[in-house]
Formats: C-alpha cells, sequence, structure tokens
C-alpha cells in the first residue's frame, strides 16, 4: 500500500502549485526552457539526458515511462528506439504536452498523459512498467536555497515519491532521475521502505554555464538508478 504524499510544503499545497504552474508562461531563451519563474532544462544538460535515455533502454522490449518532455532531449532518443515495447510520456504543462504530441505523437507504441505525475501514476496499474525515466518536479524552493537545504528537500521529496514509482515497475525494473545537487545519499533501509534496491551512481561530466541556480558547481552531474524490490 502506498503511503499518502503529505509532509513536505510541496504535497500539501500541491493543488495550487499545480494550479499555478499550469497557468504559467513558457519562455525558450538561450536554449533554456522556463515555465513562469522556474528554470525547467537548459539545453547544456544533452549530454547527460542522452544518458538516462541510454539507461532505460538497457532494459530491451521493455515498456519505458518517461516523467518531464522538457526541450524533448531524452524523449528524441526513447522515442526513436526501435528496441522498446512501448514508450508513454506524462508531462504537466499544456504548451510542453502539446510540442510532445505535435513532435512524438505518431510514434508506434506511444502513449501520452497530459497530467501531473501526482495525480496520473496512483492510477497506473501495478508493475506496468520496466524503466522510468523521472525528471519533473515543481519547485521545491526558490532560486537562493543553500545547497544543503537543496539536497535535504529534494531527498525528503524522493523519499515520499519513490514508493509511487515502485509500485508501477516491474521486478528490477529500473528507475533513474539526476541530483542535481551531487549530495544525495539513501541508507539501504531508507531504499528499502520505499521497495527499491542497489543504488547505482554515475557521474557524467558537464560544462555548467555561470549563474545557473539549479545544480551545484562541480563539473559533473550524478545520475541515480534504483531497482524495484
Ligand atoms: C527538467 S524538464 C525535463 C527535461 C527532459 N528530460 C529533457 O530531456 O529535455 C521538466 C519537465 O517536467 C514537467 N513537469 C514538471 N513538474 C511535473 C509534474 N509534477 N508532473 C509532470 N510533469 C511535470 C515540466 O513541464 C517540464 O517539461
Amino acid at each position: 500500500m502506498v503511503k499518502k504524499m503529505s509532509s513536505l510544503y510541496y504535497f500539501k499545497n500541491f493543488k495550487k502549485l499545480a494550479n499555478d504552474f499550469r497557468r504559467s508562461p513558457v519562455k525558450i531563451e538561450n536554449g533554456a526552457l522556463w515555465i513562469g519563474d522556474s528554470l525547467q532544462v537548459s539545453e547544456w544538460e544533452k549530454p547527460f539526458q542522452k544518458k538516462l535515455a541510454q539507461i532505460c533502454l538497457n532494459k530491451k522490449e521493455g515498456n519505458i515511462l518517461e516523467i518531464g518532455y522538457g526541450l524533448g532531449m531524452a524523449s528524441n532518443i526513447l522515442a526513436a528506439s526501435n528496441i522498446i515495447k512501448s514508450y508513454s510520456l506524462i508531462e504537466a504543462h499544456p504548451q510542453i504536452f502539446s510540442t510532445a504530441l505535435n513532435t512524438i505523437g505518431e510514434v508506434a507504441n506511444f502513449t501520452g498523459y497530459y497530467s501531473f505525475w501526482e495525480v496520473v501514476v496512483t492510477k497506473m496499474s501495478p508493475k506496468c512498467f520496466d524503466s522510468i525515466l523521472f525528471d519533473a518536479y515543481l519547485p521545491l524552493f526558490d532560486n537562493k536555497a543553500d545547497s544543503e537545504y537543496k539536497s535535504s528537500t529534494i531527498k525528503k521529496y524522493l523519499l515520499e515519491s519513490l514508493p509511487h514509482f515502485s509500485r508501477i515497475l516491474s521486478k528490477e525494473g529500473i528507475l533513474v532521475f539526476v541530483d542535481v545537487t551531487n549530495d544525495i545519499e539513501f541508507s539501504a533501509k531508507e531504499l528499502l521502505s520505499t521497495n527499491f534496491h542497489k543504488l547505482k551512481k554515475k557521474k557524467v561530466g558537464v560544462v555548467i554555464p555561470d549563474r545557473c541556480p539549479n545544480y551545484c558547481n562541480d563539473d559533473y552531474v550524478t545520475l541515480i538508478q534504483l531497482e524495484a524490490l
């Protein structure tokens, strides 16, 4: 049984955050996608977005779920693959969802969900995916938050979210996401409580532009891969 999401400001105020997000304008400027005041993703992220998609493709003949279309960098790789059984996408912003449909709507065995993952994932059947690429959350903090606050908030958010992902993953199905702080650690006990195990981390070298608010100032980002029990 998946626990009700509740303890974080994010989940307690989800309806309001979600409504505000949907109404926020989209802007693409200098290769960066903004929704309202929130920088979502930038073109410099392409190398690790590609890696995230490739990790999902390791499950050959798999049913893949991507959460968050953004600039479509990971999606391009997934949609072009002929080794997967099905490709599903959840995207919450109307304009981005419409771009996604125009770009990949005709792909064979594609299903698009215009929704927040927090809403639609809870309605999906158990064990229906073999891999999930998770790269979507509403802003958890403002741009001025310090790195310690960022990593502890993201960790709390993930610990509440992970059981929802393990429920819809097949046994040994994988979840991948990027740790933007390079600092998130889960104990085996914490992972077990979310029905995941095996923490695999992969560093991917990146060149992060000055004053990029979402990332720490390292020359790499960490991709985290978990396996469902
Ligand atoms: C970081 S971008 C994804 C980048 C993408 N991986 C790429 O390769 O370009 C995040 C995307 O998730 C969407 N999003 C944010 N919160 C969401 C949520 N709770 N459920 C579904 N989509 C969400 C945003 O509209 C945005 O398109």
